[in-house]
């Protein structure tokens, strides 16, 4: 299969171009979007075999769920059974955005969505490329993120080729994506809601409309036999480059960047290409490595936005190991450090 590229402005969106690809999807097939977390890989969400090609593309686990994407909130009730309050809430505060809310389901989902759960998760995207196809498309829109399974997840059309080329229909090319981790995924099936995965909206801003909310304890934590996550997908190793990624922690960072130095002096020595994930404010200490600095800490959401794409760039630049700082673990910093300690297989040196 040839993958075609269809470019678009975000800005003065094309709608006979982005009209090719929601025709593309009403026929069933596969076709990978912006949204403004991390690109997707959709397909109708209503139909099996399209859903099907997904899985089968990414090479994904089937008891992994995939989240439906509308682009209109009125959608809401012909997928789930019932609307909890708090999601009507947080649908009116922070849809459209990147949250996911995780709801009973209706009959409509099929089995391959929800790998059998009796929930479906729905979100809806803010990125105006994804809301048009969607609107186009006439059909709830079944994505996970545009990648390989267990590697980063895409934010430029570019990663979605270098991943999914020659399998998949089309790449709708629309830029970067603006936040750069997946969507935070919110069950609102139990009292207090629980955080089943940090992402684009914080916690802070969740509480804020609907008061305490529970944080599944592996999210930071290792997963072992008393620490199930409850959302499928958090078992399997993810957002891993080929580098082996050791993390650094430490409440001082002066300490965390002496650390790095140490293990890169030694992994040097033992004749590894050694890369340093470091910060604006760190990247000048580590001259003589494959330094890139992944953001500015006095705004985390710039380190968001670049991490996924650092840890590909680590890659075509063929490092054996990647150091990495880490960042303090609350709002936008607790999905980065999500996503870093998964990236490092939970390989945490402390300084
Ligand atoms: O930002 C995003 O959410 C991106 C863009 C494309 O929208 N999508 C994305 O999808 O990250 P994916 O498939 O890579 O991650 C979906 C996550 C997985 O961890 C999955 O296990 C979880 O959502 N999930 C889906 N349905 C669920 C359900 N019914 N209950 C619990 N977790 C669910
Ligand atoms: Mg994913």
């Amino acid at each position: 299969m040839n993958t075609r590229v269809i470019k678009l402005d975000p800005l003065n969106i094309d709608i006979q171009k982005l009209s090719v690809a929601a025709e593309a999807l009403k026929l069933g097939k596969i076709v990978a979007f912006p949204t403004e977390t991390v690109y997707g890989l959709g397909a109708n969400a209503l139909n099996s075999a399209a859903v099907e090609q997904i899985f089968k593309a990414k090479g994904r686990p089937s008891d992994n769920p995939l989240i439906v994407h509308i682009a209109d909130k009125d959608k809401v009730k012909e997928l789930t059974e019932s609307i909890p309050e708090k999601a009507a809430v947080l649908m009116d505060k922070l849809w459209p955005g990147p949250l996911t809310l995780v709801m009973k389901k209706s009959s409509v989902i099929p089995q391959i969505i929800t790998a059998g759960l009796e929930t479906v998760a729905v979100r809806m995207p803010e990125h105006p490329v994804a809301r048009e196809l969607i609107r186009l498309a006439g059909i709830p829109v079944a994505a996970p993120s545009a990648n390989v399974s267990g590697k980063p997840s895409t934010t430029t059309a570019q990663h979605v080729l270098d991943d999914l080329d020659g399998k998949i229909e089309m790449v709708v090319d629309a830029g970067s994506s603006r936040v750069g981790l997946e969507s935070t995924v919110l069950d609102v099936t139990v009292e207090p809601p629980v955080l089943l995965r940090p992402g684009g909206v914080t916690p802070g801003q969740i509480e804020k409309y609907i008061g305490p909310i529970d944080i599944d304890k592996t999210i930071l934590g290792k997963i072992n036999s008393e620490n199930i996550p409850k959302s499928p997908g958090m078992k399997y190793t993810h957002y891993s480059p080929k580098a082996h990624v050791v993390i650094v922690k430490g409440e001082d960072l002066k300490k965390q960047t002496e650390k790095i130095l140490e293990l890169a002096d030694s992994n040097k020595k033992e004749g590894k290409k050694v890369g340093v994930c470091a910060t604006l404010q760190t990247q000048e200490a580590y001259r003589g490595y494959e330094t890139i600095s992944v953001g500015d800490r006095n705004k985390p959401e710039t380190i968001a936005a670049s991490l996924f794409s650092i840890l590909r760039e680590f890659d075509d630049r063929g490092v054996d190991i990647i150091l990495a700082e880490s960042v303090d673990d609350h709002e936008v910093g607790l999905a980065i450090m999500n996503r870093m300690v998964k990236a490092a297989g939970y390989d945490i040196v402390y300084a």
